[in-house]
């Protein structure tokens, strides 16, 4: 059979790909000796002191970011404004940049895009980042749930960003596509320290704020890695908290009719166990923004009621406080 130059030019590549698949396999198999190695060593040593140094360092990285978002009382009050990745120049957030300016510093993290954070962010800021990573869609295109991961992990620590967070779509025709997008960023993150918070959703078949469902993604979403889980409150809130592993935050919907509807939900929802809130339309859509995250920040750190959380959003507004 003659021997072409184009067989031969395929014979060499085949040889080649050969070549580097062994090279891969023995990278793997060094990898693999090294990190069975280290959990021997590990299970020889049982004892915090003689743990892998490296194991030390990486887990510090992870407490430490945590421990930026999560403060010393264990609560937490995140202020997205990354909605305009899927909303273009929404209501209140058309300048970013001057909807967070009064507000910011009653936050304890702030989340939105890489866009929004170059482009409308001081880059002084001391507020700590989470970087919404998932998108590419728009409220006027075929499907919410048919995200992408859209933030390499460069970019993510580039950043410095604190944690990521990314939506997961539990019940739509994209559960595998959002949920393995989850695990890959989760494995990702995880090898630089970097937490990731789900920003859970239910498809619009299942009832939204039904607690199943709420603590189905919920716990999936844990099970898969995410350090911290966002989700909306309900009725029989603590179904949804004591089924996660990880610390709950409650995002706040649409706007309510009354600031008194939020105050009440933040407020159950903490009794029911949350850490805090990830409450973004509810603060920056109302009319007295500063009021509002006050208000709220006196639930999440000061153990207010909802009656006393209005009554300081009254003194606000009054000018007393
Ligand atoms: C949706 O656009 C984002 O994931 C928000 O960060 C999340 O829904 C919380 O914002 P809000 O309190 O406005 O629902």
């Amino acid at each position: 059979m003659p021997c072409t130059d184009g067989a031969k030019q395929a014979s060499r590549d085949f040889s080649s790909v050969r070549a580097d698949k062994a090279k891969m396999q023995q990278r793997l198999l060094i990898h693999h000796v090294a990190v069975s190695s280290l959990a021997n060593r590990k299970r020889l040593f049982n004892s915090k002191t003689t743990e892998f140094r490296g194991e030390i360092i990486m887990e510090w990285g992870m407490k430490n970011r945590l421990s930026r978002l999560i403060q010393k009382d264990g609560k937490a009050l995140f202020l997205p404004v990354d909605h305009g990745y899927f909303q273009g120049p929404t209501h209140g957030l058309e300048k970013p940049e001057e909807t967070i300016k009064p507000i910011y510093q009653y936050a304890d993290a702030i989340m939105l895009t890489r866009g929004v954070l170059r482009n409308c962010i001081d880059p002084a800021i001391e507020k700590p980042i989470i970087l919404r990573v998932s998108g590419a869609v728009s409220m006027v295109g075929e499907d919410l749930s048919n995200e992408s991961i859209v933030t390499s992990i460069q970019e993510i620590l580039r950043l410095n960003a604190m944690a990521v967070s990314m939506s997961v779509f539990v019940g739509t025709k994209n559960e595998n596509k959002s949920l393995s997008n989850l695990a890959k960023l989760v494995d990702e993150c995880e090898d630089y320290g970097v937490p990731v918070m789900a920003v859970t959703s239910v498809g619009r078949e299942l009832e939204k704020r039904e607690p199943r469902y709420l603590a189905l993604v919920a716990r999936i979403s844990a099970e898969i890695g995410a350090r911290v889980v966002k989700t909306y409150y309900c009725e029989n809130f603590r179904k949804v908290v004591d089924g996660c592993p990880v610390p709950v935050v409650i995002a706040g919907g649409p706007k309510t009719e009354t600031q008194k509807e939020v105050f009440d939900f933040v407020y159950d929802g903490m009794q029911a166990g949350a850490i805090g809130v990830n409450l973004g339309r509810n603060i920056w859509q109302t009319e007295n923004p500063v009021a509002s995250i006050r208000a709220i920040r006196g639930i999440i750190h000061e153990n207010y009621t909802a009656q006393e959380a209005l009554d300081l959003y009254n003194q606000v507004i009054a000018g007393k406080a």
